[in-house]
């Protein structure tokens, strides 16, 4: 399978049930409209250690309700947690702040950490990259295409893929349900289990078997 220096990742992250609850009192997010969501255990049993070469980069974006996650899943897939590359401000047409409500305070940033595997420092091409973003918040998910362009002048011309990609971009392998795929990846958590008990959602097979009190689940349709 063809190996990657740079891993660029921007998974459909699922809310837990009690963030639901507090967001809109349903258990399924606004996020499933849009698209599938997984358990960050799916995301986590994704086999990238298969495609990532001995020298490797990740960015992997996360929102800051799934930061621990994102950091578990940084070190699943066998890099070692480094900074926080890119913070996103998200701005409005008009170039104002935009906000989103949040539980405790409003919500303007979004966050791409940075993990290493190997040594990357020998390809750093850039000393002059910002960590901050400020670029309009557009489609629903959709990420500045900034961050790209400062990953491709960061690392130059090293093997690339964007992972839950929406669109091809020149010089990026992609994956994701959303476009033609230029690699394939199952993950090792493909059995799921639907709870249908409110204050508990068991999304994942494992999840499933260590509750052991819900008689309610369902297997999902064969
Ligand atoms: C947060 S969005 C990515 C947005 C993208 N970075 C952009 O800027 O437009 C997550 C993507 O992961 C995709 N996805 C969800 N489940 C998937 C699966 N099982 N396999 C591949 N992609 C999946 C979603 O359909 C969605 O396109």
């Amino acid at each position: 399978m063809k190996k990657y220096q740079i891993i660029y990742a921007d998974p459909p992250w699922s809310f837990s049930s009690k963030e639901l609850q507090r967001y809109n009192g349903k258990r399924f997010t606004s996020m499933d409209k849009h698209y599938p969501t997984q358990h960050k255990d799916w995301i986590k049993n994704l086999p990238i250690r298969r495609i990532t070469a001995d020298d490797c980069a990740l960015f992997l974006w996360t929102t800051d309700a799934h930061l621990k996650e994102a950091i578990e899943i940084t070190e699943a897939w066998g890099f070692k947690y480094v900074t926080i590359a890119f913070v996103w401000e998200k701005k409005t047409k008009n170039n104002k702040t935009a906000v989103n409500l949040g539980a405790w305070t409003l919500k303007s940033y979004e966050m791409c950490l940075f993990g290493t595997k190997g040594t990357m420092l020998k390809y750093k091409k850039a000393n002059n990259i910002y960590q901050k973003v400020e670029a309009e918040r557009t489609k629903h998910s959709k990420k500045p295409s900034e961050v790209r362009k400062n990953i491709e002048l960061l690392f130059g011309e090293l093997p690339r893929i964007e992972l839950f990609a929406r669109q091809k971009t020149e010089g990026w392998d992609v994956w994701g349900n959303e476009v033609e795929s230029d690699i394939n990846l199952t993950s090792r958590q493909s059995r799921a289990v639907y709870c249908r008990r409110p204050e508990s959602f068991c999304i994942s097979y494992e999840a499933m078997m260590s509750c052991g009190e819900c008689p309610l689940y369902k297997p999902p349709p064969a």
